[in-house]
């Protein structure tokens, strides 16, 4: 079915000064929306990939990366957690960058177990809090208010005010694009309430104040622009929306999560391509 579909395909973009969103996304055609699997590269004195994308993309991902930096210059590579969709070509960019170091923490090694293929000697290991300095800025590690694995953290640079939210302040798309301000802005914060209660469906239990602490948290940092792995880019205007949205996610309506009933339709679209 889903050979039939074509994938659009959006050129990297330059979000920041020297800071590039690669774009990848999944469910265009085939699901009523799609949703965004970004990730990006901080081109400075030592470049810096963030997140590395899915597995089935390699071919793409590369081209589009290596577009903008040669292999053997990255120097870091920044995991903010082991999900598959930040980890799909960690292994594969490792091999391919062979003088960059892996950054990521002692929770995701144990983790990812076998499936993570790279020696301790060329690990870095950042958790919450703490900061990597990459030659001409020091980036900071800092998790965000949403998340589905304890080994997340985000990424602060203060030089240009970018701040990688990984799976926060997110939504689904009706179409790619590379900008929340092409989405209709009702869809783009009901979007936020689904896409965070979904992630993070802990958001019910947890003390409101606690929680709303997680927020102050990014707010403090005043981002500029927030990338993720799930949402278009985030410019300086729309900012202040998403954190406010996030704040209200705990309390939020969404629609429930496609359930067997979904599943049912997909297989008979299935069965009548068959027949
Ligand atoms: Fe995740
Ligand atoms: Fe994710």
């Amino acid at each position: 079915m889903t050979d039939t579909v074509t994938k659009t395909h959006l050129e990297p973009t330059e979000i920041a000064p020297e800071t590039f969103l690669i774009h990848d996304h999944e469910g265009e055609g085939t699901a009523p929306v799609c949703v965004a699997l970004n990730s990006m590269l901080i081109r400075g004195a030592e470049p810096v990939v963030v997140d590395t994308g899915m597995a089935e993309n390699r071919d793409q991902y590369f081209a589009d990366l290596f577009g903008l930096v040669e292999p053997e210059d990255i120097r870091w590579v920044f995991i903010s957690h082991d999900d598959v969709d930040h980890t799909g070509n960690l292994n594969a960019l490792m091999d391919a960058a062979p003088n960059a170091t892996l950054v990521i923490n002692w929770f995701m090694t144990s983790r990812m177990g076998e499936s993570l293929q790279v020696p301790p000697t060329r690990q870095r290991w950042v958790g919450d809090g703490e900061t990597l300095d990459v030659g001409d800025r020091a980036l900071h590690a800092v998790r965000p208010p949403i998340f589905d694995s304890p080994t997340t953290r985000g990424l602060y640079d203060p030089t240009t005010g970018v701040y990688w939210s990984s799976d926060s302040f997110a939504t689904p798309m009706p179409v790619p694009v590379r900008s929340i301000a092409e989405l209709e802005q009702e869809f783009w914060l009901q979007g936020i309430a689904t896409f965070d209660n979904y992630v993070s469906p802990w958001l019910a239990l947890v003390d409101d104040a606690r929680f709303q602490a997680t927020v102050d948290r990014v707010q403090a940092l005043q981002p500029t622009t927030m990338a993720g792995c799930h949402t278009p880019a985030i410019g300086a205007t729309k900012v202040a929306q998403a954190i406010a949205a996030t704040r209200r996610s705990p309390v939020a309506e969404f629609e429930p999560e496609p359930d067997q009933a979904t599943l049912e339709l997909i297989q008979a679209t299935f069965a009548a391509a068959d027949a």
